[in-house]
Order: structure tokens, then C-alpha cells, then sequence
């Protein structure tokens, strides 16, 4: 084994700390306001227990799943994130990562490659957009990745577009030229690992988002694109609908945090939810996911598929999130300290990470597949979730 191999994702994250530049570090980190919600989606998973057996348990443990249609290895999915700088390989390398340890993943259309690059690598790609743009960007972004082999689409609806942060939001150019890299170079040339991943194909890092476009129209910088997201009205709930209809398949709506908003996306006819926070980064003050989930899956298990995202750092946490409620989970942070520690490696690193504590929980807990996970599995404080709403 290569010293390379971290054992668990918080050394991942040291790692990644020690490697990348400092306002890139930064930008991964994010959070709004004072950090509430983001501390909460880690710290949330510590107040739950475990209540373990002794004898008994299973030789064998099953995590297999099917998530959105497609087969996963395990009950883990990759969220999307723009991961601009992260990494030269970026979305490539978690794509060669996804597909060699059988999981899917999303790709955001904020991403750095291009979604007919990644759908090469995984067979299992879930194109995320956002409502951005009039209608028919939407539908020419959906329809590239239609061509491109995309298996499903994410819709994501809970940005705030809050910026500030009581630590100081990252500095994040418009674009890189000699010029602007020169004025980084502070901060750049104390991570000489990081410059090197880049030198070595030649490159500096692009901020364009190759996937906000379609047709011959030109790639849009980071900046344009947000511009655009942030002058487009939010969407109505029959919006929501149109645009399932538009796709015709598989379709998650991304953000979730309460019953009912959880009944209106089975209502606009969504395949999948995810109950997320966005980790952390949108209105601070959310609850963590893992809080509202027992709400969230008592109203439409069953009905839907239950994502859960945010704050899932060990194997436990994903136990934990199957045991009130979830039929998978996503991560976001956690595969990018990986890819920022050893790029395609370090994801799958980050993979049999939490593979190796799930399948330890199931183990302590008598379980012999991952689907037998149930609230009488944890210890849940009883202030744990919010009052539920009446409605
Ligand atoms: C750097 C970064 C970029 C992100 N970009 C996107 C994005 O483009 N689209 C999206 O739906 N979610 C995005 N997210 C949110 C993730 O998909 C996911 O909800 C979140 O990271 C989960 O929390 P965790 O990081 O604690 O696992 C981003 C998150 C981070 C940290």
C-alpha cells in the first residue's frame, strides 16, 4: 500500500489543506454566514448512537442498491460540485473513480470538463443543472446531455445566493492569465505540489463552465454564468414539473428540506429527492438533512427515491442516514479532499473509506444487508429533529 492511502477523510481534508493553494482550499470549504448549518451537518451525525450486538452477526453483507435505475455498488452516490482548480483532471478523474468502484455521479453544469469527457469515463452520469437562463437554454443544455449519454437529471433549487462568510469568502478571479496568476503567485508558489499536477499538462486552470452551453454557442466564464442564474425568477413548482416532462426520465430534485416540499416534488412527478442543505451553503440557520430525513421519509417513502447529502464523512454516517430513512446518500466534500490528495486514487481512497465503515456498522450492528437498517438501529436524542410542521 502507497503512503499515499489516507485512512480516514479527515486526513483526506489535512491533506488537501497542505496541497492547494489557499483561496482553492477556501472555495471547497465555502459556508455562508457564521457556518451554522455547515457545522451542523457534520456535528449532527456525532448526537446519533448505535445500539450494537454482540453475537450473531453475519459472515456477509450485502450493500448492493439500485439508485435512480442504476445499479450502485453501494449505497453512495457522487454529488455534484464544481471543482474548478481542484485538480487538472477534475470531473474526469471522479468519473474513472465512480465507474471503477460501480457507484453513479452527478456532474454539475458548473463543472471544469465536459460532460461528453465524463460520460467516456462512467456510464452512470446524472447531469445537474440549475434554473438558469430561459427555457430553451434549459432544454438545449438537457438535450446535449441527452446526446452526450447522461442517465438522469438533477435539479438543484436551494441556492441562496449568499456570499458573505464571517471567515472571508476566497478570492476567485474571473479568469487566468499570466497576469492574474502572477498576482496569486503568494499564494500559489507556497503549494508547489499543486502547481506541478498543473504544469506538467501545461495548463493553468479554466473558469469557464463548459457545460452551461450547447450548440455552437460559446463556453461562458464562471461569472457569466452565475449572472445569468442570479437574474433568472425561481421557479414555480409546475416549472419543476415542465422540466420532468421536458426530460422524460429519471429526475431528482436537489435541495429538500421539509415534508411538504417533499410531497410537491412527487406531485411534479420527480423520480428522486435529495434532502440537502447544499452543504451548508445556502441560508445559514438550515438544520442538517440528517435531521429532517425521519420527517421527510415518513411523508413519501415509498413513493420517491430518499436522497440525503451533506455532512457524510465516515461509513457510519451513511448507516446512520439508511437507518432513518434514506435508500442512498451523496457526497460532496468528502470525494473532493480526495481527488485535491491524489486525484483519481484518492476519490476511490475516499470510496473504500466509507465502503469499509458502512460495512463495520452493518457488521456491529447484526445486519446483513444494508437495506435492514431502521430507526431501532440508532440512539436518536429526543431533541434531535425539528417540531414537525402541521400542515
Ligand atoms: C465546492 C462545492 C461546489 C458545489 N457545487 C455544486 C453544484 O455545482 N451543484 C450542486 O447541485 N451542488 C453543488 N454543491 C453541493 C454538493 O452537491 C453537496 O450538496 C454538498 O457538498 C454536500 O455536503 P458535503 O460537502 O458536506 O458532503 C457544491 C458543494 C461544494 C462543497
Amino acid at each position: 500500500m502507497s503512503n499515499d492511502w489516507f485512512e480516514t477523510v479527515a486526513i483526506a481534508q489535512e491533506r488537501a489543506k497542505k496541497r492547494l493553494p489557499r483561496s482553492v482550499y477556501g472555495a471547497i470549504i465555502g459556508g455562508a454566514e457564521a457556518g451554522i448549518s455547515m457545522r451542523d451537518n457534520v456535528s449532527s451525525f456525532d448526537e446519533l448512537g448505535f445500539r450494537p450486538v454482540t453475537a450473531g452477526q453475519s459472515g456477509e453483507r450485502s450493500m448492493d442498491t439500485t439508485i435512480m435505475g442504476q445499479h450502485a455498488s453501494m449505497p453512495i452516490m457522487i454529488s455534484p460540485t464544481g471543482v474548478q482548480a481542484v485538480h487538472p483532471d477534475g470531473e474526469v478523474a471522479v468519473a474513472r473513480a465512480a465507474a471503477a468502484r460501480g457507484i453513479p455521479m452527478g456532474l454539475s453544469s458548473f463543472g471544469s470538463k465536459p460532460i461528453e469527457d465524463v460520460c467516456a469515463e462512467c456510464s452512470q452520469v446524472f447531469f445537474q443543472i440549475y434554473w438558469a437562463g430561459d427555457k430553451d437554454s434549459m432544454i438545449g443544455r438537457l438535450e446535449r446531455a441527452r446526446a452526450a449519454g447522461a442517465v438522469g437529471v438533477i435539479l438543484t433549487l436551494d441556492w441562496s445566493f449568499s456570499h458573505g462568510r464571517d471567515w472571508g469568502s476566497p478570492a476567485i478571479p474571473q479568469s487566468i492569465d499570466l497576469k492574474t496568476a502572477l498576482s496569486h503567485a503568494p499564494d500559489v508558489l507556497t503549494r508547489p505540489q499543486w502547481l506541478l499536477d498543473w504544469a506538467r499538462r501545461g495548463e493553468l486552470p479554466d473558469l469557464g463552465v463548459p457545460n452551461y452551453t450547447f450548440g455552437d454557442r460559446p463556453v461562458p466564464g464562471f461569472f457569466e454564468a452565475y449572472g445569468e442564474w442570479m437574474g433568472t425568477p425561481p421557479p414555480s413548482w409546475e416549472d419543476v414539473a415542465w422540466l420532468r416532462e421536458q426530460w422524460g426520465g429519471e429526475f431528482m430534485v436537489k435541495g429538500v428540506g421539509r415534508a411538504d416540499e417533499a410531497r410537491r416534488a412527487v406531485d411534479a412527478g420527480a423520480t428522486a429527492i435529495s434532502v440537502s442543505n447544499h452543504g451548508g451553503n445556502n441560508i445559514d440557520g438550515t438544520p442538517a438533512p440528517i435531521r429532517v430525513l425521519p420527517e421527510v421519509a415518513d411523508a413519501v417513502s415509498g413513493q420517491i427515491q430518499i436522497l440525503m447529502d451533506s455532512g457524510i464523512r465516515r461509513g457510519s454516517d451513511v448507516a446512520k442516514a439508511l437507518a432513518l430513512g434514506a435508500d442512498a446518500v451523496m457526497i460532496g466534500r468528502a470525494y473532493l479532499w480526495g481527488l485535491a490528495a491524489n486525484g483519481q486514487a484518492g476519490v476511490e481512497n475516499v470510496l473504500d473509506v466509507l465502503r469499509g465503515g458502512l460495512d463495520s456498522t452493518l457488521l456491529g450492528l447484526g445486519k446483513s444487508a444494508a437495506s435492514e437498517l431502521s430507526p431501532d438501529d440508532v440512539l436518536i436524542p429526543d431533541d434531535f429533529s425539528p417540531p414537525r410542521l402541521s400542515a
